[in-house]
């Protein structure tokens, strides 16, 4: 039953922030996601005797994706695959699983909050035992190996039924078909105070969360209406769609559009709350109150305790550099060891399972804890719902009591989309040759005090990854960072992150606070001429 297929090496096929995304007709070509299997397989030393989960988001090609990944574990002699339902798991369901199950590691299906569908975006990511995203070692070797392929081994069988739950053989493997959503749900349930949650629900408190059209409405379902008491009303998009319904399930001000013109309208439930394709992403929103995913990291880190899971307080917490600097602050306050890492999830691993840090997060839109080893989106609503419920505040009222205590970190970020690569390449290149001298020199209505191209060395294992964006401190306080997304699948997409602190004065509008160092990145990185763009397409 095993067929060996030769195969000849296809280009790109390098894993970039998170996993190996493509355009989902690219990964329908032969051989496409083959060749990328068979590369994990030979990247990770070979599948022959390990367990793994596989799961994914539910977009264009998931089951189709499952159903060759079985065959392919099988023929190279997989102990055991534990699989989702009909193929589904979320990103942190996923982690959840490899952890309890104690499994070598995981596959999970996703190209995150990209647009799915046949025309969308299709994904493939490798997560090792500890259940986060595979370090770049390993990453790396996948790739060697893409380079290298001949051949790949697929069992020439039936598909599996996907559906029933329980144990099925597949050649010498077994498929152990499982609930997606009741094992994540009950780490919920251990992690937050369910009975003060359901008991704010039961005083009339409301709320929406939008799933989206994509993988957690089910989950959403679950744990926020049948074991919280919402009504059914409070989940929006609930139902998984292989295209996300046509739309982009990113959770931000911009793509959540439907969820943010209810929280800025006359009909506004108390809290609001989004996640994306594959449920790692958070978006928290309050009566006419949008909260940004750095404060949101300082508002959690700052009230974790009240959570019964977090009850004997956090060993220390950490961000992605060009994070605002919002949580750094709680962290100086409470005496916390905080951290700056690059972006991309997997860089809170070594910090996580060092027990360094236990509260992580990211400005974009990803916040968790040591629960899992992704970011988890559903996590960061209950969190909210508990840190509210305990307070018994308004979102509104909670990020006045926090700045009053902290101050407020003005923070946004502008992107610009699919422009041109060289263009993006050759902006940040010409910057990074000036880095060294910029000290000192005046940069549109700022004066520059540092510059540097950040690197971060791991203080676990020591490994350094260097080039992880240009970094820029102007007298005054505030910062400015530019960096080129790694997980675009068109062109590239520019990314300029802007923040200023005000001890006072918090009701500006951070466009408005911020003014002086969009015009100090214009000034230094002459972005509109450069990208011919007057403006960016997102604004978070
Ligand atoms: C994914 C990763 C995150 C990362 C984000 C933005 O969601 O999991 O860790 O912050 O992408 O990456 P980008 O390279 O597009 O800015
Ligand atoms: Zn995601």
């Amino acid at each position: 039953m095993i067929q060996t297929i030769p195969t000849t090496p296809i280009d790109g096929q390098k894993p970039g922030t998170s996993g190996l995304r493509k355009k989902t007709a690219t990964f329908r070509q032969p051989h496409y996601l083959e060749n990328f299997i068979e590369s994990i397989w030979t990247g990770i030393g070979g599948v022959a005797g390990k367990v793994l989960v596989l799961g994914g988001d539910g977009r264009a090609f998931n089951v189709d994706a499952v159903q060759i990944i079985l065959k392919m574990a099988a023929a190279s002699g997989a102990a055991k695959v534990i699989v989702g339902q009909n193929g589904l798991l979320s990103t942190p369901a996923a982690s959840h699983l490899i952890r309890i199950r104690s499994a070598d590691g995981g596959i999970i299906l996703s190209a995150s909050h990209n647009p799915g569908g046949d025309d969308g975006d299709f994904g493939v990511k490798y997560n090792t035992a500890n259940g986060g995203p595979a370090p770049e070692s390993v990453t790396n070797a996948i790739f060697k190996a893409s380079e290298t392929v001949t051949e790949y081994r697929i069992l020439d069988s039936n598909d599996l039924d996907l559906g029933t739950l329980g144990t099925q053989t597949l050649g010498g493997m077994q498929v152990e078909v499982v609930d997606s959503v009741s094992d994540f749900a009950a780490l919920m349930e251990s992690l937050f105070d369910f009975d003060a949650i359901r008991a704010l629900f039961a005083d009339g408190f409301t709320l929406r969360f939008d799933a989206m059209h994509a993988i957690t409405g089910p989950y959403a379902r679950e744990i926020l209406v049948n074991r919280l008491g919402a009504p059914e009303s409070a989940v929006m998009n609930a139902t998984p769609r292989p295209d996300f319904g046509g739309g982009h399930p990113d959770p931000n001000p911009v793509w959540a559009h439907e969820l943010m013109a209810l929280m800025m309208g006359p009909d506004a439930p108390d809290f609001g709350a989004a996640s994306d394709g594959d449920g790692d992403r958070n978006m928290i929103v309050g009566r006419a109150t949008y909260v940004s995913p750095s404060d949101s990291l300082a508002v959690i880190a700052a009230n974790a305790h009240l959570a019964p899971g977090y009850a004997k307080g956090l060993a220390g917490v950490a961000r992605s550099m060009p994070t605002s600097e919002a949580v750094d602050r709680v962290a100086e306050a409470r005496g916390l060891p905080c951290y700056a890492t690059p972006t991309g999830w997997k860089f809170f691993g070594n910090l996580l399972d060092a027990g360094r840090a236990t509260l992580c997060g990211e400005e974009s839109a990803g916040t968790g804890s040591d629960h899992v080893r992704e970011k988890d989106g559903l996590w960061a609503v209950l969190m909210w719902l508990n840190i509210l419920a305990s307070k018994r505040m308004s979102v509104a009222e909670a990020m006045h009591a926090h700045w009053d205590e902290f101050g407020r970190n003005f923070y946004s970020r502008h992107d610009y989309e699919a422009v041109d690569k060289a263009a993006a390449e050759e902006l940040i290149a010409v910057l990074r040759a000036r880095l060294d001298k910029l000290a000192g020199l005046p940069a549109g209505p700022l004066v520059v005090t540092e510059a540097e191209d950040f690197s971060y060395t791991d203080p676990v294992d020591g490994s350094v990854t260097a080039g992880q964006g240009l970094q820029l401190r102007f007298e005054g306080g505030a910062r400015l960072v530019l960096r080129l997304s790694g997980t675009g699948t068109e062109g590239a997409t520019l990314r300029v992150y802007m923040e200023s602190f005000a001890a006072d004065a918090f009701n500006q509008d951070p466009q408005i606070a911020l003014a002086d160092v969009i015009a100090a990145a214009e000034a230094l990185a002459g972005i509109k001429t450069r990208l011919g763009r007057a403006q960016p397409d997102v604004v978070t």
